[in-house]
């Protein structure tokens, strides 16, 4: 029951809770602030319009889901389109809620490959023009409308001027109207993989539309045989134990994986896909499958590197296990994991439920000093956020570094997706139930090639690389 009641606020966004109202006014403020009377530069002293100021940034920053037939509730594309929904676009980009950008600004790595966040500009700009009315403008200041490519092809065949060479289907898979939560979890042999492939990159994606209303996420293990491979699994036995690993976790948020240059992932002859999809139901019944689309590197050509997507703990996983969420309280639970191999971490994703609130990457490397990676302080269940560093910016860590994951659920009513806040909440597969874990691609090297990076980038980035935050306490705001 608590099902339907949740997974309605889901779609018309749960995010937009009076709850946020304290840190919207204190952000307000802030943004008026930086324009003193409104004589100031920039959008305190011009007439902000929709043609001239706004539609850029919207094409810039919303239209990829704000477009007709896409994942977003309604397009922002027109004026006419944009103008109804004045009130809510400024909540949600004061609160840093849309885009869906859940990090926090001011420590750690700030450099990603995917970064789709507003500026403090951008964010000024709408504000202002909300303010003022949310005027037009000149229609002949309308930028050119963007164009994009269906919703049909994949997203990584312009990066690749090609076709997947593989395309994965999973058994199709059905939600009814109404009903609890379900497992789909279905095997796909790989036929066509008669010797050793080496993975380039992966697009999943549930195949329609209406299909991604119902995916909460949908993950591909590769199950494969390892079981000499020290490095397949990480010492709190995850998935990756059992095979190959895991080679893509489609969640909305997070589409594709492209490996670093002389990078990829192992499929091994005999390898088969299993399905891991996790469906809701969001009011009317609905059927599809999920699709990966798999880039291969030429058969002649072996990537140095392999990329583990791996599974880091905050708490261990199982029934009764380690997480131990008490009513009305914020709980905080840690989890610790030694590289066995020097290693780049190329991603950060969070991975927590309802009353997931923040999440905190650092390492403790083996001189002891400690490096905050990424902390993302507004957790927001709808968004699975998957934070991608650049090739500058991407942690390279020594053997031995610990890898050091705090997460905090809010389980009081201060947490809008928060079903029930006098429950008692463990561990558990179902979306009431929590996890608190992130996902990190970890790529590991030799002793050299660590050597060789920290000779190069060693008095730029010690320990004290970024602001490390001094005292690990979740935020005030909540989502
Ligand atoms: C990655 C996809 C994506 C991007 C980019 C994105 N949005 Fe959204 N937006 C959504 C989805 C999906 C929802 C509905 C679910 C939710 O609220 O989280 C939504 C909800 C909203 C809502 C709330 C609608 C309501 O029901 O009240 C507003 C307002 C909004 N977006 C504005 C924006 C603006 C403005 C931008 C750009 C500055 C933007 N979004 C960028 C996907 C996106």
């Amino acid at each position: 029951m608590m099902n339907a009641r949740f997974l309605g606020g889901m779609w018309r966004g749960v995010g937009t809770s009076v709850l946020a109202i304290g840190s919207f006014l204190m952000l307000s403020g802030f943004l008026m602030a930086a324009e003193p009377g409104g004589t100031t530069t920039g959008a305190a002293t011009k007439v902000v319009t929709f043609t001239k100021d706004v539609a850029p940034i919207f094409q810039a920053k919303c239209e990829e889901c704000h477009r007709k037939d896409s994942m977003a509730p309604m397009s922002l594309v027109t004026y006419q389109e944009s103008r109804p929904w004045a009130r809510s676009i400024k909540e949600r980009v004061v609160q840093h809620q849309m885009p869906p950008w859940h990090l926090d600004k001011t420590v750690g790595i700030q450099e990603f490959a995917n970064d789709r966040s507003l500026s403090d500009e951008q964010i000024a700009t709408i504000v202002k023009w909300v303010d003022s009315g949310a005027p037009q403008g000149d229609p002949k200041d309308m930028p050119a409308a963007k164009q994009w490519p269906s919703n049909d092809g994949w997203q990584l065949e312009k990066q690749f001027g090609r076709a997947p060479d593989l395309v994965i289907k999973s058994k199709d898979y059905w939600m009814p109207a109404v009903g609890q939560d379900q497992w789909w979890k279905p095997l796909t042999e790989l036929p066509e993989i008669t010797e050793a492939r080496w993975v380039r990159a992966v697009e999943m994606r549930p195949s329609t539309t209406p299909g991604r209303k119902i995916t909460h996420h949908a993950i591909a293990h590769l199950q494969q045989n390892e079981r000499n491979n020290p490095l397949a699994g990480d010492d709190n036995a995850t998935a990756a134990a059992a095979g190959g690993g895991i080679l893509m976790e489609w969640a909305i948020g997070k589409t594709y994986d492209v490996y670093r240059p002389n990078t990829g992932k192992l499929i091994l002859p005999g390898a088969r896909i299993s399905w891991d999809i996790h469906t809701h139901a969001v009011g009317e019944p609905i059927t599809d499958h999920v699709e990966l689309a798999v880039w291969l590197y030429p058969k002649n050509e072996v990537p140095k590197y392999r990329t583990y997507l791996t599974m880091f703990n905050a708490a261990r996983s199982g029934a009764g296990e380690a997480l131990d969420i008490q009513p009305n309280t914020i709980a905080e639970t840690q989890g610790f994991h030694v590289l066995r191999q020097a290693a780049r971490l190329e991603n950060f994703q969070p991975h927590m439920h309802l009353r997931g609130k923040a999440m905190l990457l650092e390492a403790i490397l083996p001189d002891g000093t400690t490096q905050t990676l990424s902390y993302v302080n507004n957790f927001n269940f709808n968004w699975m956020n998957n934070y991608i560093y650049t090739d500058e910016s991407a942690p390279v860590l020594p053997k031995g570094t610990i890898i050091h994951v705090t997460a905090w659920h809010d389980n009081t009513t201060a947490k809008a997706s928060n079903p029930d806040p006098n429950q008692w909440v463990g561990w558990g597969d179902r979306t009431v139930d929590e996890m608190a874990h992130a996902w990190v691609n970890v790529t590991y090297i030799s002793d050299e090639d660590y050597n060789e990076w920290a000779a190069k980038h060693k008095p730029a980035r010690g320990a004290g690389r970024g602001p490390n935050r001094a005292a690990a306490t979740p935020p005030a705001q909540n989502n």
